[in-house]
């Protein structure tokens, strides 16, 4: 793969088709916490498609990853370099392309959303009037322009995180970070984020334990456990070994199923699914779940 980072910039436009292709190479990434946790355990990925989503189960690592990409953590060892730019020895030049709403993040609740956006670019050196004509720009792309006076307080959850994904369209980053953008949120708030999400124009990295999630919105999955990268590649490519079949869960155990959430997990070729359903079992389209029971992940742990 040729090294973009040392194309001049026109061309990396141009082969950015419309966005910046940002590389983020990370090179033997490893974080131990202080208590002695492992959180990751040599993690090796090079990212550079427009929407990643990394995916896995609570505590897999990727708040980590996320935090040590947009220079919040340093790792214990390893390098990781965004557009060329070193984690630890170019720490203005990342934050300044970056944008990064962690997955704690909470808008001052006296604040309105109009205001949330405008200080956000303020902080990051906007004037006054810029940061006003690109807020507003901005909360109409999300749909709360007419929700612009209303305190963080009595905005929906939707909403808020909505407000986060308008400061970061607002701030026209290279790179955007979302950890769990969606968690906690009802199907409908869940889908407005999303199609917020997909109105970014830089290159997003999200991370999420919600599979459908990862399918509506990326172009990349990574798959992490235990600190480690299990799998990356296109949603097809990861379930091409899938391709025809169904999931089988049946309360009897059955040759070669496993157990998953109380149920006896198998799968079939979907011209079989109807005697399956004659049987009383339950037959589900193949998701992201089934590339983790496939790589013996305990998804429900
Ligand atoms: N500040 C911390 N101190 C000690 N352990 C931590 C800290 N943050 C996370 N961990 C641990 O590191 C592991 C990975 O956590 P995290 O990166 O938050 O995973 P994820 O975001 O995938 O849920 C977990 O075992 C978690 O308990
Ligand atoms: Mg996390």
């Amino acid at each position: 793969m040729p090294s973009f980072n040392k194309l001049p910039l026109q061309v990396l436009l141009l082969l950015g088709n419309n966005y910046l292709i940002i590389m983020i190479d990370i090179k033997g990434i490893k974080k131990t916490y202080a208590n002695g946790t492992h959180a990751l355990n040599d993690v090796n990925l090079m990212l550079d498609k427009k929407v990643t989503s990394i995916i896995g189960r609570n505590g897999a690592g990727k708040t980590t990853l996320l935090r040590i990409l947009s220079t919040q953590l340093l790792p214990t060892s390893g390098t990781v370099l965004v557009n060329g730019h070193d984690i630890i020895n170019d720490v203005s030049a990342i934050r300044e392309m970056t944008v990064s709403i962690p997955q704690e993040a909470r808008l001052i609740y006296y604040r309105n959303a109009f205001d949330s956006v405008r200080l956000y670019l303020g902080a990051r050196g906007a004037g006054i009037s810029e940061a006003s004509k690109k807020a507003e720009k901005a909360l109409k792309t999300v749909g709360l322009w007419e929700w612009r006076n209303h305190i963080s307080e009595d905005l929906s959850g939707g909403m808020k995180r909505k407000v986060f994904v308008a400061m970061a369209l607002a701030a026209d980053s290279e790179l955007v970070i979302l950890d769990e953008p969606t968690t906690g949120l009802d199907p409908l708030s869940r889908f407005e984020v999303w199609s917020a999400i997909k109105k970014l124009k830089g290159q997003v990295i999200i991370t999420t334990h919600y599979m459908e999630e990862a399918q509506a919105l990326s172009d990349e999955i990574v798959m992490m456990d235990h600190g480690k990268v299990l799998s990356q590649g296109k949603i097809s490519d990861l379930l091409r070994d899938f391709a025809g079949m169904v999931r089988i869960e049946s309360a009897r155990k059955s040759k070669g199923s496993k157990k998953v959430a109380g149920m006896w997990v198998s799968y079939a070729k979907k011209k079989e699914a109807e005697q399956f359903v004659m049987r009383g079992d339950i037959v589900k389209q193949i998701t992201l779940d089934d590339l983790f029971i496939k790589m013996g992940v305990d998804i429900e742990s």
